[in-house]
């Protein structure tokens, strides 16, 4: 059996601090202030700064992976520059993670962009995949001796939907043309890096880390109901894995949106990131305009998103039928009381071992996050991390008892997988 991955995962701006993208540009033009939230970034949860302190928090958790970001914005501040000095930093942190035996896991893409980027090559027009593509041969060259692993995008399908179609993340442009448009591109893009990576060496295992929600309707009795759920699904789940099969891109939500587009793919992937957080409801709604609906029937976290470790065990079999190797990228709780954190772990790690059991090939597990940081629309106030960030007190990190829970987890199913690689031997 190949080697397990256990790690956590982070993204750039969500910890770094000390950055100007995207999002801080919109935070100062108050463009987040709306339906009651108004996230301040205030240097994540300055790990920047603190990133030696945070790898020895890696190293005591004994996790022998890590995934993280490249911060776009401070490799290329300006679309003709880019920065050695951001790249050097970067090259330390790798090198640390080597060092301790941590096999890194960067993300090239994790929601943000230089400030620069929706004007001069926005993701709906076709110029995006060079510019993009650009940026990641800068990082592919300089770290292809060192990095293995690389994840092109971060949720493409999250992050167009937010961007273009709810319009709550910068460029902000509410289009559900331009959003297709956008992620055609970002699609095409992650097979012109994938090429790139290849070339250089088969070796190098390149994914997409894809967010996955289980939709269950709402009524089982009520076929509309299901007609709602199974549109959802197929839109929110499938889209992306279809079109590296199929090589086109098609979504069927009448009367909101047709799409169909060829897209030349031809199963460029060598596994798929699964990040996993909660299970919806969908309804049918009696609205010529938009007859889906879907909303949380339990919710338990402090994101009011249901807890369903069961949900992972469906989602891993899913896309399990791609064919290619998973690797569960992230999964994560945000609540302040440990005792239901830990009970999450315990259970997800119980369905993720379960479909070990069943054959199904999954090379690693994420938890979502090592530290407390900046969620998004949420701003600070809602904690994934498995170390408390004090960020009233100089962004003072302190363990909390999932962190020692984790850490035992990993080491009691290293054994369980241990004994299932032998069994499989002796097969
Ligand atoms: C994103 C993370 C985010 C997490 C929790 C994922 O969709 O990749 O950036 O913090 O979910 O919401």
């Amino acid at each position: 059996m190949k080697k397990f991955f256990w790690g956590v995962a982070t993204s750039s701006f969500q910890i770094e601090g000390h950055i100007e993208n995207d999002f801080t540009q919109w935070e100062k033009e108050g463009k987040f202030k709306r339906d009651g939230l108004n996230p301040t970034y205030d240097n994540g949860s300055n790990h920047w700064i603190m990133w030696k302190e945070d790898f020895g928090l890696l190293k005591e958790l004994n996790v022998n992976a890590y995934r993280f970001s490249f911060e776009w914005s401070r490799i290329q501040p300006e679309p003709n520059s880019f920065s050695e000095k951001a790249l050097d930093q970067y090259e330390r942190m790798i090198d640390y993670l080597l060092k301790n035996e941590i096999e890194p896991f960067p993300t090239l893409h994790h929601f943000t962009h230089p400030i620069w980027f929706h004007e001069f090559s926005p993701w709906h027009t076709e110029k995006s995949i060079d510019v993009y593509f650009e940026f990641v041969a800068k990082i592919f060259n300089r770290f292809k001796d060192r990095v293995r692993y690389w994840i092109t995008f971060n949720e493409p399908l999250v992050w167009v939907m937010a961007a273009y179609g709810e319009g709550n993340f910068p460029p902000g442009i509410k289009n559900l043309n331009l959003m297709m448009d956008a992620l055609y591109n970002i699609l095409i893009a992650h097979s012109k890096v994938y090429d790139l990576i290849k070339s250089s060496s088969q070796n190098f295992q390149t994914g997409i880390a894809n967010h996955f929600i289980v939709f269950k309707s709402d009524r089982d009795w009520f076929l509309l109901d299901k007609a709602v759920r199974n549109r959802i699904h197929k839109f929110f789940n499938l889209v992306i894995p279809d079109a590296f099969i199929t090589n086109n891109l098609i979504v069927s939500l009448p009367p909101i949106l047709k799409y169909e587009k060829e897209i030349n793919l031809n199963n460029k992937i060598d596994f798929w990131g699964v990040n996993y957080y909660y299970r919806l409801f969908t309804k049918f709604k009696l609205s010529l305009s938009n007859p889906f609906y879907f909303y949380t029937k339990h919710p338990e976290t402090d994101t009011g998103w249901e807890i369903y470790p069961k949900g992972i065990f469906k989602v891993l079999k899913m896309i399990s039928k791609y064919g290619k190797p998973i690797i569960v990228t992230e999964n994560g709780i945000a609540i302040n009381d440990e005792k239901i954190r830990m009970k999450f772990l315990r259970k997800h790690l119980k369905f993720i071992f379960k479909a070990i059991q069943q054959g199904i090939d999954i090379d690693g597990y994420f938890y979502w996050s090592l530290l407390d940081n900046y969620e998004w629309l949420f701003g600070k106030s809602k904690r994934f991390g498995l170390v408390y960030v004090d960020y009233e007190n100089e962004f003072k990190r302190i363990p909390k008892e999932s962190f020692y829970y984790y850490k035992n987890l990993i080491q009691i199913y290293n054994q369980k997988l241990d004994v299932i690689s032998t069994e499989n031997k002796v097969v």
